[in-house]
């Protein structure tokens, strides 16, 4: 056997230690099939003494990432600290300048930075490998590089944060309202530090860009990505949605137009008994089109220790084994700006809006929809003891901006109340 593979580890929170435990645990399995040793050198995090229920004394420690990523008994730096910016980024950067490999599981940083820094890479021969960025324990990054890698990827779709599809779920079984939900869980500790990259779609939409960038050989732009997160879905969306045979799912969707990338992260309706239809609580699904394969579906736990550290373990594993893949499953020169484009794809949409309830109000509504060129599918209005009545109305196909334009009109129909809810209606 050859030279142990040596690994400095940045950041000793829940994957962190995850990483370290499974090392330990699996040292002969990860030696048996990478062909070589794995240790680990040296581990830093923001405080030494903190209790993390683990000897850690066998390894050197750094207080600083930046020097842990450029120790020379370091050949692989794992970045899980997190965060696009500061620390993460600059012992990564560093870590690539010093000629280690790197992996992370840092989606926001590779989001923002992922181009420069798989460039950076290259230029050293070296690699950056993400498994534990996208969607926890799925190893949907290494089915995009190796097991589509011959197909051209039509489009792809994820429920990519479990905290947002627990919140949703979780209201539809339980009747509780999104506020309910959301402090439990603050509560449970499922929300990131900042709440607003779940239930803001941002996380997600990290994810979406990476997977993105792989899939149709672009260049990583997550500020292309169209974003919609779930705070303004109510119980009532979530009752009339699923009566009318749907659940609300946070969906990711990328694909390559005619007119360029579309990348959406938003709230959409699916079939309730279609695969993420049916995808309950924190769990992720990707779903992923290729012009060959046709469909893969692909579910399974998005994060916690072992999922994130499963992931973690077999990008060490590959490079352990020789297997040198681009970080974008292509050079980095070679991946094209993206050329963005607003949604330019028809779908059909789910509308819900309260009507004041006097002769004609229905047929003013249905007016206005006609006349932008918006025909209805499907409609629905609902008993009511109020002065408003409930309507739901799914359209046939249409274009988001020609829909917009419609609702923009509504209100001089002198008979809508409040603002109508308009969710997209994916086929999946
Ligand atoms: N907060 C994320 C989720 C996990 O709820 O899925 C980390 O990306």
């Amino acid at each position: 056997m050859t030279q142990p593979l040596r690994l400095g580890i940045a950041g000793l929170g829940t994957v962190g230690m995850g990483v370290v435990k499974i090392i330990q645990q699996k040292a002969e399995i990860l030696a048996t099939r990478g062909g070589q040793e794995v240790v680990i050198s040296a581990v830093s995090a923001r405080s030494k003494d903190k209790d993390r229920g683990f000897d850690l004394s066998a390894y050197a420690w750094e207080d600083d990432p930046v020097r842990l990523a450029t120790r020379d008994d370091v050949d692989i730096f794992i970045e899980l600290i997190g965060g696009s910016e500061g620390p993460a980024l600059a012992a990564t950067q560093a870590a690539i300048a010093a000629g280690k490999d790197v992996i992370t599981a840092n989606k926001a940083m590779l989001a923002v930075h992922g181009q420069a820094l798989a460039q950076a890479a290259e230029d050293k021969d070296r690699l950056i490998r993400f498994e534990a960025a996208v969607a926890g324990g799925i190893p949907v990054v290494k089915a995009l590089t190796e097991g589509l890698a011959g197909n051209q990827i039509t489009r792809i779709m994820g429920v990519m944060n479990g905290t947002c599809n627990y919140i949703l779920t979780q209201m539809q079984a339980t009747g509780r309202g999104y506020e309910a939900l959301f402090e439990e869980c603050a509560k449970l500790g499922f929300l990131e530090a900042d709440p607003n990259l779940d239930v803001g779609g941002i996380d997600a939409g990290h994810k979406l860009a990476l997977l993105a960038a792989i899939a149709f050989g672009t260049q990583v732009d997550f500020a292309a990505v169209e974003l919609e997160g779930i705070s303004a879905i109510s119980i009532e969306d979530i009752r009339q949605a699923a009566d009318m045979g749907y659940r609300i799912k946070l969906l990711g969707v990328a694909q390559m137009t005619a007119r360029g990338l579309e990348q959406r992260m938003s709230p959409c309706l699916v079939p309730a008994d279609s695969p993420l239809g049916q995808l309950e609580g924190g769990t992720n699904m990707t779903v992923l089109e290729g012009d060959e394969v046709g469909q893969i579906v692909l579910r399974g736990a998005g994060a916690g220790a072992g999922p994130t550290a499963s992931a973690v373990l077999s990008d060490i594993i590959d490079i352990a084994r020789g297997t040198r893949i681009s970080t974008f499953g292509q050079p980095a020169e070679t991946l094209s700006p993206a050329i963005k484009t607003a949604s330019v794809t028809e779908a059909p949409y789910y509308l819900r809006m309260q009507l004041t309830d006097q002769p004609g109000a229905l047929a003013k509504i249905a007016t206005v929809l006609g006349e932008h060129d918006v025909s209805i599918n499907r409609m629905r209005q609902y008993g009511h003891d109020a002065a408003t009545a409930p309507v739901l109305i799914v359209t046939h196909d249409t274009l988001r901006a020609t829909l917009d334009k419609a609702l923009q009109n509504l209100p001089h129909t002198g008979v809508l109340e409040g603002t109508p809810i308009a969710i997209r209606i994916e086929s999946v």
